[in-house]
């Protein structure tokens, strides 16, 4: 396969990140295919993405025809069977088990030919792959939040994964806007990992009471920073940065620095998810 055999492409899971990744692919000029578990979530995240683009018009940064254009090549699928693509991006909750059995359903509906790219955090690419007929079609595809604005996709094989498709990836990745680094499968890839003590130190800080978490944002953008790591767990969502810890932890056999804290647990039992709902570390408004 050839990346310009990539016409059509099939993005489940329409929230924080499905959203993102829908907009960049169909800025990019693909017809994007979007599904939700929750047909309701997809109407939000249809809704959310218009916003997002009159946004951009708004600021100069799209033209109207551009971003009327690009909407319109956004559709919705009502059905997972309705997703006969060339490839899929799957941006689903962070579970390894969820994410098998969607591939699984993909891989049936569309045979062996077309790529399955997961926008997984964390989760290992060949326990995913391991499912699957042909696992050599199975790739990590990571891209940060937001996903429309930020560069960086981390392309991941797993040991199965053809080359092809990486390169296919890598060069996708650029056709789309993204500079693409290459990694090997690993608990959290490279910037999750390394990213984790942003996270965890700074919830053991807090859970410490050595200060309170709006300074240690404050303390950490005054230190180079661009955001405090309350601020970004907000904006990543706490449930997600949660799954992603523990996913991290448990890949590294439980060493305690990867330990996820009981401050986030109780922030989602509560439901205080950050940004999506409302309510995380800080309060925002509904607008
Ligand atoms: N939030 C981030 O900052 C971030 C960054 C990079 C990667 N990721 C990864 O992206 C994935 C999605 O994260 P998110 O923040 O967008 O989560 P989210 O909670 O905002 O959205 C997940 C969506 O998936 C849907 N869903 C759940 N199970 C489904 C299924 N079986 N089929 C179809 N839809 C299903 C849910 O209804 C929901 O709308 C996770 O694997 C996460 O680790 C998240």
């Amino acid at each position: 396969m050839e990346v310009s055999d990539i016409k059509k492409i099939g993005v489940v899971g329409a929230g924080t990140m499905g959203q993102g990744i829908a907009i960049s692919c169909a800025l990019a000029g693909y017809e994007v295919l979007l599904y939700d578990i929750d047909s309701g979530f997809c109407d939000t995240a249809l809704g959310l993405i218009q916003k997002t683009f009159n946004k951009s018009v708004e600021k100069g940064k799209l033209t109207q025809l551009l971003s009327d254009d690009s909407f319109m090549r956004i559709k919705k699928a009502n059905q997972l069977s309705e997703l006969t693509v060339d490839l899929v991006i799957e941006a689903v909750i962070e579970n390894l088990e969820v994410k098998q059995k969607l591939f699984l359903e993909l891989e049936r509906i569309n045979g062996s030919k077309a790529i399955l790219a997961t926008n997984t955090s964390s989760i290992s690419i060949n326990k995913l792959a391991a499912v699957l007929k042909n696992p050599s079609q199975c790739v990590g595809l990571h891209f940060f939040n937001p996903a429309h604005i930020m560069k960086l996709v981390e392309v991941i094989s797993g040991t199965a994964t053809s080359k092809g498709i990486i390169s296919v990836m890598t060069e996708f990745s650029k056709t789309i806007g993204k500079i693409s680094v290459e990694v090997k499968d690993s608990p959290g890839f490279i910037v999750n990992r390394v990213a984790r003590h942003f996270y965890v130190e700074s919830l053991k800080v807090l859970e410490d009471e050595v200060a309170p978490h709006d300074v240690i944002d404050r303390l950490m953008k005054s230190s180079g920073f661009k955001m405090g790591p309350f601020e970004l767990m907000d904006l990543i969502g706490i449930d997600v940065n949660y799954a992603v810890t523990k996913s991290v932890y448990e890949g590294f056999e439980k060493a305690s620095k990867f330990k996820p804290s009981e401050i986030q647990f109780q922030k989602i039992t509560e439901g205080h998810l950050g940004r999506k709902s409302g309510k995380g570390f800080y309060e925002y408004s509904k607008s």
